[in-house]
């Protein structure tokens, strides 16, 4: 057990979806992609890891990984917090330390929940999946202290592919994405950086040859699913790498942002105890790659226990195109209310009025209450009073179950508890 104090902000519905642990279901659509990427990763190079826990320090989550202490990823508006020094892991990457010290194999990966507060839309969900992968090669093991060298060997090993790559930026640059120069070789991070682009280029081969069968299968597509698959590398920054990139797959029409990785910081290595290793890191989102493999439209299916979605998944030898089983209509309610400033309330009494008002504690609160039946929740107007300068905003919440249709008296209800939590836990004065 952990104590609480005036940090934790972990409300019962998160703590409930702690052991659903949805990459180890079997026949569950994230598990198969789980399943596909870690072939990619196999033994003796990569030990897997899918069974870490996922309450963490704030030490592992992020002050192992170099994160300064004014990252807004710390604040509680984003992380949920157990108490001041114990977080649910917003990222795989939080384990990475320990597995680096632990030094089991040249390489490893893990696959598990990661824990946010985000918007609610279709694509965002409290609860999600993450693959982290890394691979490091030592000093003192490759022939003549060589790593260049050795990695272009390993590099050569790795199976060709003819995908389509856009990568029109430097390996490093001096401001932009710079080489940690006090610790590697332009030669070395040359090395590292190529031989991780083929490794998670050869990942990207081996997920979407296969959705683009199944979108031609399936023949609902069009055209697009017969484009030629494309990918692109883009500049990133993330506390943790020097040089770092993301990973963008061309897909039906848009670039889909699916993984970030990039040249392990030097010191998370010499304070994981191993100074004679470097090598590459990449942190993918599984959710993100088995929407676009199976073409779910809504990250809240990957939670239902219908059985029209879980019957659809089998097997990691075929991805099959996921077939709607159906669309309930939509009922949307607007809210709108004062933040910032202050007024009188009704008692004569001052109030005051949301001095922070931050967009993720509305979200939770409106994920409380709807859970599941909201499909998403958009700013729809802001507007600052000429006189009062106060500021107000309107908030749309679309309520929408995936699973049957939803009773205007059901909504209603649930729209009048948000409110009522909105004005009572964020102090903001409704209109
Ligand atoms: N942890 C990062 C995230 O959640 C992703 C990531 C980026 C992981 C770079 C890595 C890495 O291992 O090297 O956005």
């Amino acid at each position: 057990m952990f104590p609480t104090d005036d940090w934790t902000n972990v409300p019962t519905s998160i703590l409930a979806l702690l052991p659903c642990r949805l990459h180890l279901q079997p026949s569950h659509p994230i598990s198969i992609t789980r399943q596909v990427i870690q072939k990619s990763f196999p033994r003796p190079t990569y030990t897997n890891y899918n069974d870490l826990h996922p309450i963490v320090s704030v030490a592992q989550n992020f002050d192992s990984l170099g994160f300064p202490p004014d990252h807004p990823g710390r604040s509680r508006t984003d992380t949920y917090y157990i108490n001041k020094d114990t977080v649910l892991r917003t990222h795989t990457s939080a384990h990475e330390a320990e597995i680096f010290r632990s030094n089991a194999s040249e390489g490893y990966t893990i696959s598990a929940d990661v824990y946010r507060r985000d918007a609610i839309d279709r694509s965002h969900y409290p609860v999600f999946h993450q693959m982290e992968g890394a691979r490091t090669w030592d000093r003192g093991k490759v022939p003549e202290g060589d790593i260049a060298k050795a990695v272009w060997a390993d590099l050569e090993m790795l199976s060709k592919h003819n995908l389509q790559v856009e990568d029109p930026n430097p390996t490093h640059h001096p401001t932009r994405n710079p080489l940690q120069a006090a610790h590697h070789s332009p030669q070395e991070v040359e090395a590292i950086a190529a031989h991780l682009k083929r490794t998670l280029e050869g990942v990207v081969v081996k997920l979407f040859s296969r959705a683009n069968k199944a979108a031609v299968a399936a023949k609902d597509s069009g055209t697009s699913a017969m484009e030629p698959l494309k990918v692109r590398w883009v500049e990133a920054y993330f506390p943790f790498t020097s040089p770092s990139w993301e990973l963008e797959v061309y897909w039906q029409g848009e670039w889909l942002e699916i993984l970030g990785c990039g040249v392990s910081k030097q010191e998370l290595l010499i304070n994981a105890g191993v100074p004679n290793q470097l090598g590459w890191a990449f942190g993918l989102g599984l959710e993100r790659v088995a929407m676009i493999l199976y073409s779910i439209p809504d990250i809240r299916l990957f939670w239902s226990k219908d059985e029209r979605f879980l019957s659809q998944f089998s097997s990691t030898d075929q991805i099959n195109t996921f077939v709607p089983f159906s669309k309930h209509p939509a009922c949307y309610k607007d809210t709108s209310f004062w933040v910032g400033g202050s007024s009188s309330g009704a008692g004569g009494e001052a109030t005051t009025n949301a001095p922070d008002f931050h967009e993720n504690d509305l979200m939770e609160i409106v994920r409380n209450v709807g859970g599941d039946r909201v499909e998403d929740v958009k700013l729809t107007d802001t507007f600052v009073h000429p006189i009062s300068g106060r500021k107000s905003l309107c908030y749309r919440i679309n309520y929408r179950s995936l699973e049957r249709t939803l009773w205007n008296r059901e909504v209603n209800q649930l729209q009048r508890e948000v409110e009522k939590q909105l004005a009572r836990k964020l102090g903001v004065e409704l209109r």
